[in-house]
């Protein structure tokens, strides 16, 4: 683990001594005092020497149908630029815009590997000459009416939490665009590029992701709507319509590379969430039928009939199965290398490697890309190369409990808007399949005895014992098992798993405990998920919720309170919590493992309040927490509020290589350490960042009177500290010493003028 941390920080170190002479066209600063964020393209950076030749390749893949581009889908060009890993992230080329005609690049293409194998610098003199900036094709524009005073402010009573979420709404500005048709390819632009236009303006997520995203756009929308920005809700779903019309279903996100996979289906949620806060129902005489088309593209190809193995009855389910044979383009040498591991001992066949491309491409569509939760040997090959239980995904044969409980959402949505419309014969056949599907969720997945959620596994026709946050998503979706609703014991052991977070570890709830070294595995927690859990508690009845917290019994943790086998795992092989100042973490077992257990609340979650229940209380203390990562790791990488939160001291933020960065809202964040982003995965740590926001704007607006100011850890002494990682006291690893960084090119709209600087 050390040694990737170690070339993870050099990297970004290589990056940030690149010339800024590209800033630009960020929107003019408003009132709220919005920092600008930094924009940049990568510049090209092969490890390897520019005169020795590319290394050698496998055959191709076969050609995808889906994916016919000559130069971003799979094929000869694609796969000799991306073994000369000329860029950190391989998104960075498929996104480059061509400078000339499409045969103009393939020619030169021609010409650079006529003669065999070329070299690392005629791939570069290719690429640099034959390519534009990175997301050209898109703008950052302002936004108009924007209110920096929206009312949910008056909802936070803590002066700094409320300066602190003003500047979070005005962070929209930073990342509202538009297709930028002037320097779209096709017409007289005779080029060629992957973007896919859209006629409205978007939120994009923020740096790699320079596009519309589908399931990101969900927690955006629940930040916009506190924002009172509901243009640019309505105008997100216009844009999802115009896919569902034209594509017939919504792509992963706004790039040809995505078509051919989705992502967990919340446009109807979307779409019940802006006519809840708008009345506006004007928009359902275009939207309810593009509604049914969604639904139906996941019924035709993402359904499968599923016999019970607990009550021989047979289900429609969905999973995700996407239909691919290669690697995804703009992850393309990533998937590669993990079906042609140099490690491996013997190669993949051709079919292998085609099953695994598909379940890589489908564990991208399912949103957690990666994860232990879809491994049929989650452990395997350590943290050191993940690429050994990444062939061990089993997605394709997973049914997943959030897509369903979505599906299951989606169906009583839809019938509430029949009925409004007196379309009661719709509305019926709706209601039908959401309680087929209610059935379906209960029966395969709710395991009564553990009080928890489990995937069902076709595999070996049976429910999964990985535990995971998913186990929240029915709840939040509107399925509450009756052994929650009539026993306050049974609804608090649902939720004990993240009483156990909340004492135990400094951050929020984690998206599994497994660490693999995978983004959607610990120690990440991820802003999306942090919403579902507060959904999830709310959902229950407050006759289940309003006692005080059971007590944990003496001479043990809190993850005593758990129901035997719920979690899976033994408490000593949880991940450990370091402390700053020591060489070793917090203990695994025994009452101090509770790190951070205060009387009736914990460190950084805020006052307890008498006769608070415990359900408020997890509320108010998880709401208190998402705030303290998200401003704690924006406060370590240069984050300030004018007259009323200053810098942290360039020595300081020296030590997040951030003297030069004005504070980063982080796509994910750590359990153990506040003042650091998540890490792991396939990419660089993204700031911005559309959901981060969305869901601070949530909680400040539902949580607002109950948020304290966060108690941010030193970051030079935690920088020094050493632990973490795996394993308990005297254990010790790297995991806290690499704290939150800046991202590495995070991309706006780059002027065509700058542009001219490298190319
Ligand atoms: C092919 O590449 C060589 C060397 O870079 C260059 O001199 C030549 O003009 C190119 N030919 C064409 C047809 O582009
Ligand atoms: C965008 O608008 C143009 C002009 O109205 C239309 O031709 C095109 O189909 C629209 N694009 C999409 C994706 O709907
Ligand atoms: C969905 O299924 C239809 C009908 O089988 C097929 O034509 C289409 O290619 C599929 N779409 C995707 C994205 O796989
Ligand atoms: C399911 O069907 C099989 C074969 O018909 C039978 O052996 C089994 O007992 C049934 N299981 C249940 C739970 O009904
Ligand atoms: C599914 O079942 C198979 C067969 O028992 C097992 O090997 C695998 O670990 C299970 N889980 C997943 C995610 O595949
Ligand atoms: C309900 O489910 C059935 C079976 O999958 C399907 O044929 C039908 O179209 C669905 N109806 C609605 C309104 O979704
Ligand atoms: C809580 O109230 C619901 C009705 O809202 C009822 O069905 C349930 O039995 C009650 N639970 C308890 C523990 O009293
Ligand atoms: C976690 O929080 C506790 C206080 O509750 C503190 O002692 C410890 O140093 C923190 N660890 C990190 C890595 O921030
Ligand atoms: C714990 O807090 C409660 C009020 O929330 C207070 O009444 C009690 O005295 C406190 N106990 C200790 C030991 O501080
Ligand atoms: C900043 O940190 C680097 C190591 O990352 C160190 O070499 C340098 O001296 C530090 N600069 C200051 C001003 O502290
Ligand atoms: C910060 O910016 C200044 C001026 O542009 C530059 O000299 C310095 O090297 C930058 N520092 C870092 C750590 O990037
Ligand atoms: C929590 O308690 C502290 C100290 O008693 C107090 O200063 C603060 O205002 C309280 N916060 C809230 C949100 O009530």
């Amino acid at each position: 683990m050390f040694s990737r941390l170690a070339a993870f920080v050099g990297l970004i170190q290589a990056v940030y001594a690149l010339p800024q002479a590209n800033t630009a066209t960020a929107p003019p600063a408003l009132d709220t005092g919005v920092p600008s964020i930094t924009l940049a393209t990568a510049v090209a950076s092969p490890t390897a020497p520019l005169t020795q030749a590319i290394p050698s390749q496998i055959p191709l893949p076969p050609t995808q149908p889906w994916c016919p581009s000559q130069i971003f889908c799979a094929g000869s060009l694609l796969q000799t630029v991306n073994v000369a890993a000329l860029y950190p992230d391989q998104k960075t080329f498929v996104d480059k815009p061509t400078v000339g005609s499409s045969q103009q690049v393939l020619s030169d293409f021609q010409n650079i590997t006529s003669s065999g194998t070329p070299t690392e610098g005629a791939v570069l003199d290719f690429v640099n000459s034959n390519f534009k900036g990175e997301g050209l094709e898109l703008e950052a524009i302002a936004i108009s009416n924007f209110n920096p005073n929206p009312a949910f402010l008056s909802n936070v009573s803590n002066p700094l939490v409320k300066a602190w979420s003003q500047t979070v709404h005005g962070y929209w500005t930073q990342l509202a665009r538009n297709t930028n048709e002037s320097s779209l390819c096709g017409g007289s632009n005779n080029c060629e590029s992957t973007l896919i236009p859209l006629n409205h303006t978007f939120i994009v997520p923020g740096g790699r992701f320079r596009e519309q995203y589908y399931w990101d756009s969900y927690w955006i929308i629940q930040g916009l709507i506190k924002s009172e920005l509901f243009d640019l809700v309505k105008d997100t779903l216009e844009n999802f319509m115009d896919e569902l019309e034209h594509i017939g279903f919504i792509p992963n996100g706004g790039r040809i590379y995505y078509l051919n996979r989705s992502q967990p289906p919340l446009f109807i949620a979307m779409l019940h969430d802006y006519v809840a806060a708008t009345k506006d129902t004007s928009i359902l005489q275009r939207a309810l039928p593009l509604a049914e088309k969604e639904l139906a593209w996941w019924r035709t190809n993402r359904t499968i009939e599923v016999t019970s193995s607990y009550t021989n009855k047979t289900y429609s389910v969905a999973r995700y199965a996407v239909v691919n044979s290669a690697p995804r383009p703009e992850s393309y040498l990533t998937d590669y290398l993990t079906a042609n591991d140099p490690e491996l001992k013997t190669p993949l066949t051709e079919q292998q490697r085609a099953d695994l491309y598909a379940e890589l491409a489908s564990g991208a569509e399912s949103g957690w890309d990666y994860t232990a939760r879809y491994m049929r040997e989650p452990g395997a090959g350590g943290t050191h190369n993940t690429n050994v239980a990444l062939r061990t995904l089993n997605i394709r044969s997973t049914i997943p409990i959030d897509l369903n409980s979505i599906l299951y959402k989606a169906h009583n949505i839809l019938a509430d808007f029949y009925d409004e419309q007196n379309r009661g014969s719709v509305a019926a056949a709706h209601r039908q399949n959401a309680t087929v599907l209610r059935e379906a969720i209960l029966d395969l997945f709710w395991d009564p005895k553990k009080l928890a959620f489990y995937d069902y596994n076709l595999t070996s026709n049976a429910r999964n014992d990985f535990f995971s946050v998913a186990t929240f998503f029915p709840l939040w979706n509107g399925i509450i098992p009756d052994e929650l609703v009539s026993s306050p014991e049974n609804a608090f052991g649902f939720f004990s798993t993240l009483h156990m977070v909340l004492n135990r570890y400094n951050g929020t709830y984690p998206t599994t405990f497994w660490e693999t070294g995978l983004q959607w595995d610990a120690p990440n927690s991820w802003p999306n998920h942090q919403h579902v859990v507060f959904e999830a508690l709310r959902a229950l009845p407050a006759n289940v919720t309003s006692g005080a917290f059971p007590a944990t019994p003496s001479n043990e943790s809190t993850y005593a309170l758990i129901p035997a086998g719920q979690l899976g795992i033994a408490e000593d092989r949880l991940p450990g919590q370091p402390i700053i100042g020591l060489t070793h973490n917090a203990s695994l077992t025994g009452p101090s493992a509770d790190l951070n257990k205060l009387n009736g609340t914990v460190f950084n979650g805020g006052n307890a309040t008498d006769g608070e229940g415990w359900g408020a209380a997890l509320q108010r203390e998880l709401a208190n927490r998402y705030i303290a990562s998200a401003f704690c790791s924006w406060h370590a990488t240069g984050g300030s509020i004018p007259g009323v939160l200053p810098r942290l001291s360039d020595q300081e933020l020296n030590i997040t290589q951030s003297v030069n960065n004005t504070g980063n809202m982080f796509e994910k964040f750590s359990i153990s350490d506040i003042d650091s982003a998540g890490r792991g995965g396939e990419y660089t740590v993204q700031a911005g960042f559309g959901w981060t926001n969305g869901v601070v704007l949530y909680v400040a607006s539902v949580y607002g009177d109950v948020l304290n100011a966060p108690i941010c850890p030193n970051l030079t002494e935690s920088a020094a500290t050493v632990g973490g990682g795996s394993g308990g006291s005297g254990d010790s690893g790297a995991a806290s010493s690499l704290k939150a960084m800046p991202t590495v090119a995070v991309v706006v709209s780059v002027l065509a003028s700058a542009v001219g600087l490298f190319f």
